[in-house]
């Protein structure tokens, strides 16, 4: 089927992506504080719960119905880890479509019923993220980009934001589970531009985080260590919105990046340089 025409049946794919995060992100705002089971995955900072599970279930039954030759990674059907993670990317990185999905991004919140979680869910095409949608459930705000489309939330255009220093900017970052490389290095970041920008947040959805920088709410993002299913809805609508989204090398983005840098584009590249200091710093 050619790109430019992407209907099967009656359903385009943004309105099977917004009807698939709608529903998952309504039936998991009915678990708040009602999950049954609290399961580890790699270390004690790393949740997972049934609705985890139940949330990307209803997304692969909804989308297989809509598109059954489509290809699927979630979260939830890999293995923790990073080489997992990235084993399974490789496998299917360049299906011609693959959805890619964070069933419940924040789950630590969702847990404790802090809100400030949601359902991530991208589509690429052979490789590029065409299709980007993110919900939040607990303020009932949908953000959607279509590769070339723009980004939107409730149908209204949303653009990035418009400092172009890092002092006048508000910046965010999470909390890696992993904590041999990622938490560490982070750490050094925050420490690193903590005295350097105007304040930084870490709310605990990278997803939600990114298309906080889409809308304009966020000057920048940044963490180390991320998955696929994090980053490709939220990197995408940063992209379509304005912004810039790149690893920490300064490579722009692919389903493939881990250590992620976005923002507005206009404080990316200061944002990169302190961040490498940061890491090249010994203590
Ligand atoms: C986590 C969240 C968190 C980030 C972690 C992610 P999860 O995803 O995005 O903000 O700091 O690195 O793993 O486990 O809630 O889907
Ligand atoms: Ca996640
Ligand atoms: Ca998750």
């Amino acid at each position: 089927m050619a790109l430019a025409d992407p209907v099967v049946g009656s359903k385009s794919f943004a309105a099977v992506a917004i009807n698939c995060a709608a529903k998952a992100g309504e039936w998991i705002k009915t678990k708040l504080g009602n999950y049954q089971q609290l399961d580890l995955k790699m270390s004690s900072h790393d949740l997972v719960t049934e609705v985890d599970k139940g949330s990307e279930r209803l997304i692969r039954g909804l989308i297989g119905t809509h598109f059954p030759n489509h290809s699927f990674l979630g979260e939830e059907g890999v293995e923790p880890g990073p080489e997992a993670s990235a084993k399974a990317l490789e496998d299917v990185r360049e299906a011609e479509y693959l959805w890619i999905v964070d069933p419940i991004d924040g789950t630590t919140n969702f847990v404790h019923g802090f809100p400030f979680f949601v359902v991530s869910i991208a589509l690429a095409h052979r490789g590029e993220v065409i299709l980007g949608v993110i919900y939040d459930p607990s303020k009932d705000e949908l953000f959607i980009a279509e590769k070339g489309k723009g980004a939107y939330v409730h149908g209204k255009p949303i653009e990035v934001s418009k400092e172009d220093t890092l002092q006048s900017s508000l910046v965010a970052t999470g909390f890696p589970a992993e904590q041999r490389y990622a938490l560490p290095l982070n750490m050094k970041g925050i420490q690193h531009l903590a005295p350097k920008v105007r304040n930084i947040r870490s709310a605990g959805s990278a997803a939600l985080h990114l298309a906080y920088v889409a809308a304009g709410r966020l000057s920048g993002f940044w963490e180390i260590g991320l998955n696929s299913w994090d980053l490709a809805a939220g990197a995408l609508l940063i992209q379509e919105s304005g912004g810039r989204v790149t690893d920490t090398e300064g490579a722009e983005y692919h389903l493939g990046v881990r250590n992620v840098v976005a923002s507005n584009g206009r404080i990316h590249d200061d944002l990169i340089k302190e961040l490498r200091e940061a890491a090249d710093n010994p203590s």
